[in-house]
């Protein structure tokens, strides 16, 4: 029995500023999704939120770039966008880039990371959401999950799991990608994912010796750049992953494992920052200080015929209280470089960003040097 699980997300408005959703926002969502899953097109459904973003968690039976689950979640969008409208929530509709929809919402704002798969005898899936950074921000636990055996003991352990995985790697500066495997690919497979603002994981794949189909993916990360959408800067594209674990895949627990370190990511304030990344329950799922720092939620379920039996909220732990704290020296730390690299971002990534703006203004005052 196959079920496509498809998690959409948007900026539709803030309140108050970029920090979190309004509920009536969520309330609608719902109200949407509730009304496809009466018409039979959605399985199941959650809506969720990390910051000023809006989540949409869809479970279906029309397979991935399904032009009607694309067009639900937009129209859901549109109508929570009405609504943030309505209430003056600040950016409302934001991430909604594009006037009318055509087909598929790739590339109209919104993130996505959807897959296919075989739902197997316990089926259990984990959705990461982060806000204020980037999808190259998936890059390090990505590749903790499943190539670091430092990480995921089951790599060494589980005869499984031995053989490795498949990674499909983008370029999302020139729009190319690249399969490697890994552990033989392992070196290769780093030099190009340690750049993360140019090379982001989108997919991982079973080897042959996997008992689990070859063409069905076993973790997905949104990838959409809104400023290559947009051609100006519209927010960072705070991106979202879902993880499929357990048996002969890597434990829940490895999965979570690598946000035990708040490593740093790029974004924060005025998507223009490094900072580390907070783990955090869903209720502290809202961006404050210096309007972040970054922070990552992780639901985790257990799919059943198509539905989500869940959320937990894996985060909202006493085990990651270390990183949280953690998290919050390193936000001191960096902060007192102001506007100094490394804090802010180097001179190629804050291209993205509204610096360039200033900048213009100083054109005419520089002079040649001899
Ligand atoms: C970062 C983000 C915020 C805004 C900042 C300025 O992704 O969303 O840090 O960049 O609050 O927002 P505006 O320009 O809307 O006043
Ligand atoms: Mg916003
Ligand atoms: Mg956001």
């Amino acid at each position: 029995e196959k079920v496509t699980v498809s998690l959409i997300k948007a900026d539709v408005g803030g309140i108050p500023g970029h920090s979190t959703v309004h509920p009536k926002l969520k309330e609608k969502a719902s109200e949407c999704l509730q009304e496809a899953k009466e018409n039979g097109l959605l399985v199941d459904y959650r809506v969720l939120h990390v910051g000023d973003d809006l989540q949409l968690l869809m479970s279906h039976r029309r397979g991935i770039d399904s032009e009607e689950i694309h067009k639900l979640a937009w129209e859901t969008f549109e109508a929570a966008t009405k609504i943030a409208k309505e209430l003056k929530l600040h950016g409302a509709g934001q991430d909604l880039l594009s006037d009318a929809f055509s087909g598929n919402i790739k590339g109209m704002g919104p993130g996505i990371a959807e897959m296919e798969f075989t739902e197997r005898g316990s089926e259990t899936l984990v959705a990461f959401m982060m806000d204020k950074t980037e999808p190259g921000s998936f890059n390090f636990p990505i590749y903790k999950i499943f190539a670091d055996p430092f990480n995921t003991a089951g790599l060494i352990i589980d005869p499984l799991l031995i053989d490795g995985f498949i990674f499909e790697v983008w370029n999302i500066k020139d729009r190319k990608r690249i399969f490697l495997k890994c552990p033989e690919d392992l070196y290769l497979f780093l030099s190009l994912i340690g750049a993360k603002s140019k090379y982001v994981i989108k997919r991982i794949f079973p080897k042959d010796s996997s008992p689990l189909p070859k063409d069905e993916p076993v973790a997905v990360v949104s990838t959409e750049k809104l400023f290559f959408i947009a051609e100006k800067y519209v927010g960072k594209d705070d991106p979202v992953a879902l993880v499929r674990a357990q048996s002969g895949l890597p434990a829940l627990g490895e999965v979570l494992e690598p946000f035990s370190v708040p490593y740093l990511v790029s974004g924060w304030m005025r998507g223009s920052h490094a900072g580390p990344l907070m783990p955090v329950s869903f209720k502290d799922a809202q961006c404050t200080r210096f309007d972040g720092p970054p922070r990552v939620i992780a639901a985790g379920f257990q799919i059943s015929h198509g539905n989500f039996i869940g959320p937990i909220d894996l985060f909202d732990d006493p085990a990651f209280d270390l990183a949280r704290k953690k998290a919050l020296e390193l936000a001191d730390y960096i902060r007192v470089l102001g506007p100094f690299e490394p804090h802010r971002l180097p001179p190629e990534e804050m291209e993205y960003t509204t610096l360039p703006g200033v900048l213009e203004k100083l054109e005419t005052r520089f002079e040649e040097l001899e």
